[in-house]
């Protein structure tokens, strides 16, 4: 009689969590839309120009894969959103990253520029260079 009523409270659980869960995927918008691994929805777009403007290429890559920086397809698997922009807005002087606090280009993009650079990390976005998605 134990059995069967905690194994129909799990089935009520579970039902219950697949009922809730695609509804909470709506809620959040998604960071980024890709067709095709490189056509992307505007933000993001405006997240690989803030890159290209920002010249982080110089030091992490044409591809986001690592030069003297490192590898921030790598590095964004397990940074927070925080971590990244904390470490793009305060730098790691001491390290070699430099700080853009003071770029404008960089601080009003850094959302765009984390969905770009997450959807890269994600393997989403299959190249570096994305173009607009036909509205
Ligand atoms: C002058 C070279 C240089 C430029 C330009 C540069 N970076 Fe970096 N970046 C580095 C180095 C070196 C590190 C590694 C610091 C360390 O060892 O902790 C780093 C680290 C990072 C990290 C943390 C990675 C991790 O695994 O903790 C992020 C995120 C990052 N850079 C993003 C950017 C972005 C975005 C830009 C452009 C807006 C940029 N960087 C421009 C050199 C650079």
């Amino acid at each position: 009689m134990m059995r069967l009523s905690f194994s129909l409270l799990f089935l009520a659980l579970t039902s219950l969590a697949a009922l809730c869960l695609p509804a909470h995927a709506e809620d959040a918008p998604a960071l980024y839309t890709v067709v095709d691994g490189y056509k992307v929805d505007p933000n993001t777009m405006t997240g690989f120009r803030t890159w290209r403007q920002a010249a982080c290429d110089r030091c992490h890559g044409a591809n986001q894969e690592g030069l003297v920086g490192p590898s921030l397809v790598n590095s964004l698997k397990t940074l927070t959103k925080q971590e990244f922009v904390t470490t793009v807005t305060n730098g790691r002087l001491e390290k070699g990253m430099q700080s853009f606090g003071t770029s404008k280009t960089v601080m009003d993009n850094i959302d765009a520029l984390y969905a770009y650079l997450k959807g890269r990390s994600d393997g989403a976005i299959t190249r570096a260079k994305v173009e607009p998605l036909p509205q």
